[in-house]
């Protein structure tokens, strides 16, 4: 079950804008980054969630998609995520954050897929204009943003070819391929 889990999570970048997610989902998700794992058991992740239009509005034009395809600066209006979970450091716990925002991020990705939604993780933010617009503390790091909707696009998995590109393409009919690397590939002894 977690195999299908995992190949069904994939990252998603084109939703049903119009299929709302209620703040209680979001919470829901959020708790089970609550209940993962945590270097020293520290717990200094913080979680700002947004689910409305307007909130949400703030948010989308600090991020950055897909850098791979060319001539594609995100997703349209209609096809933009429903909410955001925005995951923060608070450097008041800890100055570092070990691989903690990355064990949540996936806790969260997987919840979500479970409910039949879907998402990508976002590193690449635009992160002094993100914290002007939703005015977040410095006492705060911004590590993750979790875009998060119900899921427009397909995607498939690839063998990456023996040139070894692992960029990811979309084709004609707007299928999005990812090409991974074989599992001998990746077990070095
Ligand atoms: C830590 C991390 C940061 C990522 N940042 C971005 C990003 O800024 N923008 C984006 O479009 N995708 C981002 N992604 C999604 C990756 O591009 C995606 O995981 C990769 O292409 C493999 O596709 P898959 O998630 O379907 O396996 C990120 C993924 C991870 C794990």
């Amino acid at each position: 079950m977690i195999r299908d889990l995992i190949l069904k999570n994939r990252s998603y970048r084109r939703f049903y804008q119009e299929v709302d997610i209620k703040r209680d989902t979001l919470r829901e998700l959020v708790d089970l980054a609550r209940l993962s794992g945590s270097a020293r058991n520290a717990q200094p992740l913080k979680y700002i969630l947004s689910c409305e239009p307007q909130r949400n509005s703030l948010i989308f034009p600090h991020l950055a998609w897909a850098g791979y395809i060319n001539g594609w600066s995100g997703p349209c209006e209609g096809e933009k995520p429903s909410a955001y979970i925005i995951i923060i450091g608070d450097t008041e716990i800890r100055q570092s954050f070990s691989c903690d925002h990355g064990i949540a991020a996936q806790s969260i990705m997987l919840g979500a897929t479970e409910k039949g939604l879907g998402g990508c993780i976002i590193a690449s933010i635009e992160k002094e204009g993100l914290r002007k617009a939703l005015k977040i503390p410095p006492q705060y790091e911004i590590l993750l943003v979790l875009a998060l909707g119900k899921p427009k696009e397909t995607v498939v998995i690839e063998k990456v070819g023996s040139n070894g590109d692992i960029k990811y393409w979309r084709d004609s009919k707007g299928v999005h391929h990812v090409p991974k690397r074989s599992l001998d590939d990746i077990i070095i002894g």
